[in-house]
């Protein structure tokens, strides 16, 4: 990106080459030459409007815990900095979309509000896990979503209860332009302890099965309908394969681990090396389930 960005952008608070690194749990990837932090929400609006006039694509980051970077990016990169403050009414939790998501289960657990002990082990942002309609254990945030807040690509801003078809098994439409705001969750009563037994109980269950202690970007390939990409890569043979700091990690084959300084090239030649292993042993085509940035 050569051209001079306007006036408009420039008074939105912002970094320049923040290496990506920093910005995701994975901890590979280039530079980000233009990384935007509003503060607010109308900052956040002047931002994706200015954008718009301009004609300049840009890119959302939330919690960086479900994206590889292959590079540096020269596109305006968009990373919310509200205040981190959460509202109760009632058995209502209102968080902005900047919130830490297993932050906000844990908030839930000590005022006693079940409903959402799945998230606890979920990294990432409440904007992310929005985006994502995050879930587990049976349970995913639409199903207590009561409303949420977004900027549509044109930059309106938007406040709804959600609608049948608006969210689906780990996806929504809050993607290409959108900006997820914020949302409110309705809970239902319960005893703190016991909501917050649950919870380490959750976060525990993630602690054995998953290398939590090295840097990673959670699971790397969907699971193919009915399969287990995890087995899979784990019956090829695969646990342990390594090419500089990237591992195919030895506890749960579909994470591919960091060791410290793995780089994009590593991290690209391991994935596309457990496809081609995957494909060769099983005749399965595995399809990443993180997000790519290239
Ligand atoms: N398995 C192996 N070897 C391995 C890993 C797993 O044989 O190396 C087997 C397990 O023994 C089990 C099966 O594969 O029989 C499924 O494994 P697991 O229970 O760990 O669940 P998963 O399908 O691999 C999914 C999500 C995870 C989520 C867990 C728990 C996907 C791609 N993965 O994993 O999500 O944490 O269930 O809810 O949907 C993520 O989204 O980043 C993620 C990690």
């Amino acid at each position: 990106m050569t051209r001079p960005l306007p006036d408009e952008l420039l008074r939105i608070p912002h970094r320049r080459d923040v290496p990506f690194p920093r910005l995701t749990t994975l901890g590979v990837g280039g530079l980000c030459r233009w990384l935007f932090e509003p503060e607010t929400e109308d900052q956040a609006q002047a931002f994706v409007r200015a954008c718009v006039r301009e004609g300049l694509p840009y890119r959302v980051l939330g919690g960086g815990s479900n994206l590889v970077v292959f590079g540096d990016v020269d596109l305006p990169v968009l990373r919310l900095a509200f205040p981190k403050t959460l509202r109760q009414d009632g058995l209502r939790l209102t968080a902005p979309a900047s919130y830490g998501h297993i932050r906000l289960s844990q908030d839930a657990a000590r005022l006693g509000l079940s409903g959402l002990e799945y998230a606890a082990g979920i990294p990432g942002t409440t904007g992310g896990a929005l985006r994502m309609n995050a879930g587990a254990y049976g349970t995913e945030l639409v199903d207590i979503l009561d409303t949420y807040r977004f900027l549509t690509p044109a930059g309106e801003r938007v406040e709804k209860r959600p609608e049948p078809g608006e969210f689906r098994y780990r996806g929504s439409f809050l993607t290409g332009g959108h900006v997820a705001l914020g949302y409110t969750v309705r809970l239902a009563p319960g005893d703190p302890a016991a909501i917050q037994a649950k919870v380490a109980e959750n976060m525990g269950k993630r602690g054995t099965s998953q290398p939590l202690s090295t840097r990673n970007a959670g699971c790397i390939f969907k699971n193919p309908p009915g399969l287990s990409a995890g087995r899979l890569i784990d019956q090829a043979g695969l646990k342990g394969l390594r090419i500089g700091d990237a591992e195919v990690s030895p506890e749960h084959a579909n994470f591919l681990v960091n060791h410290g300084r793995a780089t994009p090239e590593d991290f690209a030649a391991l994935m596309e090396a457990v496809r081609e292993k995957v494909r060769v042993f099983h005749g399965v085509e595995l399809e990443p389930e993180v997000e790519i940035w290239r």
